[in-house]
């Protein structure tokens, strides 16, 4: 094709990959590079505007180490990793629990905790979480793994409280199981919102944007069992003040939770408790739930 001009560039572009074997390739990269050309016409791109998005994604790539993935924080700001979580959940054979984001905290092998533990080495103020795994139709699961994580009541993860130590101690975190019927307790802190890292050219973005970087006070969870679709998902406390503006777009009505001062169903008196109960749908043949990864996979390069 010779005759390319500002439309017809975009059927060219599409023709000379035409023959990309793979139809899912082909199919996703037709898509992208109709709404990207679609994207240039529409704002009328210029060369300087270009130039400046190239050195910003550039910026982007330079700032990601094994410990850090600016790219999903890029995503995550621009309502892409909440986007494809709702399209994972709505491929779901079962509806259960909705999912949330996984986040860049998430690190794998957290302690091993017996029913009732308590996952934070230095608590001020001790809450109680509990409930039960359940399929959809509310049947308990045995067993099943709950993984928990999440900051202190600063606002702080481990790894960020014990930047620059080679071997972070874990804390805020831990991984349970249910007993018979389903049911799992654990003893944790209320945890502070927070803002997402700021320091790299997302912040910057962020900031440009006039928003205001934080999320709201949010309890991560990894739920699973044989048989069952993964849940990542996380519970968000109604009284934090960036409840209806999260920076990444994690917060969902269903999974907004209230701190009950005085619980009599809570199975350790004494706390405020936080009561919520999973549900798990069938597993389907969909691959993995997880938006996000430990930044130190990603970073692997292959020879
Ligand atoms: C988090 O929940 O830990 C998180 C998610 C997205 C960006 C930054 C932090
Ligand atoms: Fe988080």
């Amino acid at each position: 094709m010779r005759a390319i001009d500002h439309i017809t560039i975009t059927d060219a572009a599409i023709e000379q990959m035409s023959a990309t074997p793979n139809p899912r390739l082909k199919q996703i990269m037709e898509s992208l590079v109709r709404h990207l050309h679609d994207f240039a016409r529409d704002v009328d791109l210029t060369p300087e505007e270009w130039l400046e998005g190239i050195s910003f994604l550039t910026a982007v790539g330079q700032k990601c180490t094994p410990f850090r993935q600016e790219f999903i924080l890029l995503s995550d700001t621009l309502g892409m990793s909440a986007l494809i979580n709702h399209l994972h959940d709505r491929r779901a054979l079962e509806v259960g629990t909705k999912t949330s984001l996984l986040g860049p905290f998430y690190r794998q092998s957290s302690p091993q905790m017996n029913p009732g533990d308590c996952i934070v080495k230095s608590p001020r103020q001790q809450i109680v979480i509990y409930g039960k795994v359940t399929d959809i139709h509310g049947k308990g699961i045995p067993n099943a793994t709950v993984e928990i994580w999440q900051t202190d009541e600063d606002g702080a993860y481990d790894l960020q409280k014990q930047d620059g130590v080679d071997v972070p101690v874990m804390d805020m975190r831990g991984t349970f199981h249910t007993d018979a019927n389903g049911d799992y307790y654990l003893r944790t802190v209320l945890p502070l919102g927070y803002m997402i890292p700021m320091d790299g050219p997302v912040g910057a973005m962020v900031l440009a944007q006039k928003r205001h970087g934080y999320r709201p006070s949010h309890i991560h969870f990894l739920v699973g069992a044989p048989g069952y679709r993964e849940l990542v998902t996380a519970l968000y406390s109604q009284e934090d003040e960036h409840i209806d503006s999260d920076t990444v777009f994690g917060v969902t009505e269903s999974l907004i939770i209230n701190l009950k001062q005085d619980d009599p169903n809570s199975p350790m008196k004494g706390y405020p408790a936080i009561n919520y109960n999973f549900s798990l749908g069938a597993a389907a043949a969909d691959g993995s739930g997880r938006v996000g990864a430990d930044p130190s996979q990603i970073t692997k390069v292959s020879h």
